[in-house]
Parts: C-alpha cells; structure tokens; sequence
C-alpha cells in the first residue's frame, strides 16, 4: 500500500516536469512553433518588431495555450507575401481595427510607429 501511493506520486511529479523540458528545449516561443520571422536588420524593422510585440502579440502571437483555448489568430507572418495585400489597406486595417475584433491604433501609434511597424511586417 504504502509502496504504491509513493510510485504514484513519482509518475505526478515526472508527468509535471514534462511541459517545462518541452519550453526550455525549444529555445524561444517561435522556433517551438516552426514560425520563422526575417532577419531584423534596419533600425526601422527593430523599432517595428518592439512595436509589434508590444501591441498585436495578444492576438496575433499564438501560443500553446491560445490555441487549446481556440483563440489563436492569424500570426501575420508573411502578410505581405499574400497577393491581395497591399501596404495602404494593411495601414488602413491597422488604424481602423476591426469592429468588436480587433482594437484601432489610431490614437496609440503615430505616424512613425506606423512606417517601423509596416517596415516590420514586410519582412515577418
Ligand atoms: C484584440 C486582438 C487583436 C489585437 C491586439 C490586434 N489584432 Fe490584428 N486582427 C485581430 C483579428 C481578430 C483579426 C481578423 C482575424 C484574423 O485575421 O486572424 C485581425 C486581423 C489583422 C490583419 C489582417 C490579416 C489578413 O490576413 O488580412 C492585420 C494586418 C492585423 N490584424 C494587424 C494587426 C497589428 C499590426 C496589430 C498591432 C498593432 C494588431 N493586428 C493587433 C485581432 C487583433
């Protein structure tokens, strides 16, 4: 009896330890998620990304989590790939928001902070 409840309690702890061993082998949320991002290389396209995980990583940063809650949007990555896309209506879209969807930036980013975040998403 007493063997049985101490073997019990082993498998909990091992069973607990195992999501941990997952996160910390994955080196980064991104790569455990196979999502590949360009290379930062202009000022423009660091300030952009700061911008971006600042703002839209609630909705558009999927996470394990997110998406067993089924909550996980579109992860934008290459937006800008995409052929009916083009940068006027993505800046549009950005400042408009989406009615009961998705927030408007008007008020929150400024005309520069739109150019780095457009500089961003050209290349995520
Ligand atoms: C509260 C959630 C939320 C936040 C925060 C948010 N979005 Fe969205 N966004 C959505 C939803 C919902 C949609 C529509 C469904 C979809 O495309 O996944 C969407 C759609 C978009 C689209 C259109 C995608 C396409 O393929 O047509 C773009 C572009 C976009 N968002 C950019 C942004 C940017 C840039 C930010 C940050 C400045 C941001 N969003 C922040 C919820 C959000």
């Amino acid at each position: 009896m007493g063997v049985h409840h101490v073997s019990r309690l082993l498998l909990v702890g091992v069973l607990s330890l195992v999501p941990v061993g997952l996160f910390a082998q994955g080196g980064g949320m991104a790569s455990a998620l196979g999502v590949t991002v360009g290379k930062l290389q202009t000022e423009e396209q660091k300030r952009g990304d700061a911008i971006f995980h600042k703002n839209c990583h609630l909705c558009h940063i999927s996470t394990p989590q997110k998406r067993e809650l089924n909550i996980a949007f579109t992860e934008l990555v290459g937006l800008f790939q995409k052929p009916n896309i083009n940068e006027q209506a993505v800046r549009q879209l950005v400042q408009a928001g989406i009615p009961d969807r998705m927030p408007s930036f008007r008020y929150t980013l400024n005309e520069a902070d739109m150019n780095d975040l457009i500089a961003y998403l050209r290349i995520r």
